[in-house]
C-alpha cells in the first residue's frame, strides 16, 4: 500500500480544492515542485500546481467560488490553464494531458489524458510526483516514476527517453542544468548525453526564458557545478561565448597564462559565499571577459591583456542585449565593475597613497565596497602565503578607504564651489574657464593639495583664476 501524506497538505486550500473537485465529478492531484520541495524538506514554494483529470479551468472556477473574497481566476485557453491568486498563494490548475507539458506552446493542448499520461510528460521524474487530493485517497502519492527514489539517490532523471523529454520543450536541458546546481543532483548519464546531443535546439527557445534559468543558476550556492555542465554540454557556447573564449593555456617559449574560464569560475563561487546580490554575481563572471580580444604574447614580457577591463565592459552591453538583460543602471553598474576591476589590485601592490585612494573612492563612488568584494573574490592562487599576503592587503585598502573617507568625504563628490559661483566671482558667461577651474578645484582636492572644504576651495578658485589672467568681479 502506498503511503498517506496528508501533512504535505495542511493549507486548508487543499480541502477546498478537494471539495471543489468532488463536486464537479473530477479527480485532481497537486504534482511537480511543490510536492518535490515538500518531500526534500525545502521552503513549500508559494506556486502550487494542480492537475485536473478533466477541465482545469472549470475546476479553478468552482474553486474560486468557494474562496473568500472570490479571487479571480484568470484564464489562459491555449495553454488549457487558469490561475488563481489567494492569500500570497499561486494556484495553479491544469487538465491531464497526453501531450507534452508546455508552458509557452502555441499549439492547441489535448486534455483526455490520465494522471499517468500527464506525468510522463513532465521534465524530470523528481517534478512528476502527485499527490491525491481526491476524498478516496487523499494525500496518497502516486509516482510512477520513481521520483522518490531519485530525490533519494539525488538524481535528475527523465520519465521518458531524454531525447523525446527534451525535443518536446529544449528550455528543459537548461532546467536539468539549473536543478542540478540548485540541489545539488547529478543528472543521470543518458540525460546528460541527450543534452549534448539536443543543445542546438535550444536556438528554438527565447532568450527571456534562457535568462530565466541562468540567473537561477548564477544564485545558487556555487554556481560554478551550472556552469561547468553548461559547459561540458556545450550550451554555454550557444548562450555565452565570450566566456568560453577564456577557456585554455597557451604556451609559448615556456611561458603561460592561466586558464581565465576556470578561474572566471572559481570568483563567481567566491563571490557568491559574499554576496546574494544577482549583479555583483554578474560582475564576476564578466570581469575577465575583455582577455580573450586583448591577449598578446610579447617575447620580453611575456603574455599581455591590455585594457581589457575596458574592452571587457563594452562587451557587457551587447552581451546584455543579446540575452535581452535590462539596459538600465543594471548594466551599468556591471560595466563599472568591470572596467574598475583592476583599479584595487595596484593599490594593494604598492605603496598605497591617499591620493590613489581618493581617487578610488572618487570613481567608485557608491560601489566601492562592492569593488573590493569583487576583487577579493578574485584572489584564486593555490598558494596559500601568496593567498594570505593578497587578503591581508585587501584589508589594508578597505581600511584605508575609510579613513580617507570618514576624513575627505570624497564618495559622493559634490564640488564646494558651484559653476555659478566662478562665473560671478569673475564675471565670466558661460565659457571654457569655468570647466578648467573647476576640474583644477576637483584635482586639487583628490590629490589631497586642498581639503574638500569651502574655504580652502574658494582661495584656490582665486588662483587659479589669476593664473587665467582673469580679474575677481568686485
Ligand atoms: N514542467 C515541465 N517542463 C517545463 C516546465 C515545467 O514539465 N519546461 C512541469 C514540471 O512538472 C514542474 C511543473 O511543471 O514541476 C511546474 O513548473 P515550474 O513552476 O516552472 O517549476 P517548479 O518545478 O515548480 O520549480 P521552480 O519553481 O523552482 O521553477
Amino acid at each position: 500500500m502506498q503511503e498517506s501524506y496528508n501533512n504535505a497538505l495542511n493549507n486548508p486550500i487543499f480541502k477546498i480544492i478537494s471539495e471543489a473537485a468532488e463536486e464537479l465529478s473530477v479527480d485532481c492531484y497537486v504534482i511537480g515542485g511543490f510536492v518535490r520541495d515538500y518531500f526534500l524538506g525545502r521552503t513549500i514554494p508559494k506556486d502550487i500546481d494542480v492537475v485536473a483529470i478533466g477541465s482545469g479551468i472549470q475546476l479553478a472556477e468552482k474553486v474560486a467560488s468557494k474562496l473568500d473574497g472570490k479571487p479571480q481566476v484568470s484564464v489562459f485557453k491555449n495553454f488549457g490553464t487558469a490561475m488563481i491568486k489567494s492569500e500570497g498563494i499561486e494556484l495553479e490548475f491544469v487538465g491531464a494531458r497526453k501531450e507534452s507539458y508546455q508552458r509557452d506552446s502555441r499549439k492547441p493542448i489535448v486534455e483526455d489524458g490520465t494522471l499517468e499520461d500527464d506525468q510522463r510528460r513532465r521534465d524530470f521524474t523528481i517534478n512528476a510526483l502527485a499527490l491525491s487530493l481526491n476524498k478516496a485517497n487523499y494525500g496518497k502519492l502516486l509516482d510512477p516514476f520513481n521520483g522518490i527514489a531519485d530525490l533519494e539517490s539525488k538524481i535528475i532523471k527523465t520519465p521518458l527517453e531524454p531525447g523525446i523529454t527534451y525535443s518536446d520543450d529544449p528550455l528543459r536541458m537548461m532546467r536539468a542544468i539549473r536543478f542540478a546546481t540548485q540541489l545539488d543532483f547529478q543528472i543521470a548519464l543518458p540525460s546528460l548525453q541527450a543534452i549534448t546531443e539536443h543543445k542546438d535546439r535550444l536556438k528554438i527557445v527565447s532568450n527571456e526564458r534562457i535568462l530565466d534559468e541562468l540567473n537561477k543558476i548564477m544564485l545558487c550556492k556555487k554556481p560554478s557545478l551550472g556552469f561547468s555542465l553548461l559547459h561540458k554540454t556545450g550550451l554555454l557556447e550557444l548562450i555565452l561565448p565570450e566566456l568560453t573564449a577564456l577557456q585554455g593555456i597557451e604556451e609559448i617559449e615556456g611561458q603561460k597564462h592561466k586558464d581565465n574560464f576556470w578561474h572566471t569560475l572559481e570568483v563567481v563561487d567566491n563571490i557568491s559565499k559574499a554576496t546574494d546580490d544577482l549583479w555583483l554575481r554578474w560582475a564576476a563572471l564578466l570581469h575577465d571577459i575583455g582577455k580573450a580580444p586583448t591577449k598578446r604574447f610579447h617575447k620580453k614580457i611575456g603574455w599581455t591583456f591590455h585594457g581589457h577591463e575596458f574592452v571587457g565592459s563594452k562587451m557587457v552591453y551587447k552581451l546584455f542585449k543579446r540575452l535581452r538583460m535590462p539596459l538600465n543602471e543594471k548594466m551599468k553598474f556591471v560595466q563599472k565593475m568591470v572596467l574598475m576591476s583592476s583599479r584595487p589590485i595596484v593599490l594593494s601592490e604598492d605603496f598605497v597613497t591617499d591620493s590613489a585612494v581618493r581617487r578610488l573612492i572618487f570613481d567608485a563612488g557608491d560601489n566601492v565596497e562592492d569593488l573590493m568584494t569583487l576583487c577579493e573574490a578574485d584572489i584564486t592562487t593555490k598558494n596559500p602565503k601568496k593567498q594570505k599576503k593578497y587578503h591581508q592587503n585587501f584589508k589594508l585598502v578597505r581600511q584605508k578607504i575609510e579613513e580617507v573617507e570618514a576624513r575627505d568625504h570624497v564618495r559622493n563628490f559634490q564640488p564646494p564651489i558651484s559653476g555659478e559661483e566662478i562665473m560671478a566671482t569673475f564675471a565670466l558667461k558661460p565659457s571654457r574657464e569655468i570647466g578648467i577651474i573647476k576640474e583644477a578645484i576637483k584635482e586639487a582636492i583628490l590629490e589631497g593639495e586642498i581639503p574638500n572644504e569651502y574655504k580652502a576651495a574658494q582661495e584656490f578658485m582665486y588662483l587659479k583664476g589669476e593664473e587665467l589672467g582673469l580679474h575677481i568681479n568686485k
